[in-house]
C-alpha cells in the first residue's frame, strides 16, 4: 500500500486546513498545520514582549519552545510548551502580527527542521505557504487552493460567525489582503505556486467538492 505526501498550499482563509483535515481522515493520515506552529510562536512572543521585528530573538524563542500537535475531538490541537492554545492562537492580534513572525530566515529555518521531521513518513497531509516549494519538494500531490479575497472574507466571516465572533466583513477582506501580499512578498520561501502544483480554483466549489477532488487526485497517484 503506497502513502503519499500531501502538500496544499494557497493563500490565507482559502480553506485549507478544512480540506486538508477531512482528506487526512479519509485517507488515514497525519494532518500537520504549519500555520498554526507559526501562530503558536507569535502568541509566545507577544505574550512575552519579544520585538516581532528581531528575527535573532525569535529564533532563540523558538529554540526554547515545544510546539505539538495533537489528536482532539476537534481535529486537532496545539499545545505550546505543554499548554492548550488552539484557541489563543486564533485571535486578530496574533493573526495580526504572525507574517512579521514568519518572514525571518531565523524563524523559517527552525520551523521547516520540524516540519520535515514530522512530514518524514509517508501518509501525511500538511498545509501551508511553502510546503510544495520548500518544506515536502517530493509530495506526490501538491494543491495550490485558491478563492476570490470576497469568498474567502465571506467564509472566514460566517466561519467566526459559528464560533460566536462577531467580525466585519470589510475588515476581514482588508486583514487577508495584507497578509497575502506580506506572505507572497517576503524574501525567505514566499508563498507561490510550486511549478508542479495543481492549481484549484475553490471560488463557487463546497467544502464537499473540493474534498472530492482532492481525493480523486490523491487516487490517481497511488
Ligand atoms: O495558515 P494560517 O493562516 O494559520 O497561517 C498563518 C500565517 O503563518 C501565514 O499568514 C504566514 O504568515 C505563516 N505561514 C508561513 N508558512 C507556512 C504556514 C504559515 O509563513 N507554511
Amino acid at each position: 500500500l503506497t502513502r503519499l505526501k500531501i502538500a496544499i498550499d494557497g493563500p490565507a482563509a482559502a480553506g485549507k486546513s478544512t480540506i486538508a483535515k477531512i482528506t487526512a481522515e479519509k485517507l488515514g493520515y497525519t494532518y500537520i498545520d504549519t500555520g498554526a506552529m507559526y501562530r503558536a510562536l507569535t502568541y509566545k512572543a507577544l505574550k512575552g514582549s519579544i520585538d516581532i521585528n528581531d528575527g535573532e530573538a525569535l529564533g532563540e524563542l523558538l529554540e526554547q519552545t515545544e510546539i505539538l500537535l495533537v489528536p482532539s475531538e476537534n481535529g486537532q490541537a496545539v499545545k505550546l510548551d505543554g499548554v492548550d492554545v488552539s484557541d489563543a492562537i486564533r485571535t486578530a492580534e496574533v493573526t495580526a502580527a504572525v507574517s512579521q513572525v514568519s518572514a525571518h530566515n531565523q524563524v523559517r529555518e527552525l520551523m521547516v527542521e520540524k516540519q520535515r521531521n514530522l512530514g518524514s513518513h509517508s501518509g501525511v497531509v500538511m498545509d501551508g505557504r511553502d510546503i510544495g516549494t520548500h518544506v515536502l519538494p517530493n509530495a506526490e500531490l501538491k494543491v495550490f487552493m485558491t478563492a476570490s479575497v470576497e469568498e474567502r472574507a465571506l467564509r472566514r466571516y460566517e466561519e467566526n460567525k459559528r464560533r460566536g465572533i462577531v467580525s466585519s466583513l470589510e475588515e476581514l477582506q482588508e486583514e487577508i489582503r495584507k497578509r497575502d501580499e506580506a506572505d507572497s512578498n517576503r524574501e525567505v520561501s514566499p508563498l507561490k505556486q510550486a511549478d508542479d502544483a495543481v492549481l484549484l480554483d475553490t471560488t463557487s466549489m463546497t467544502i464537499e467538492e473540493v474534498a472530492k477532488e482532492i481525493s480523486r487526485l490523491a487516487k490517481e497517484r497511488l
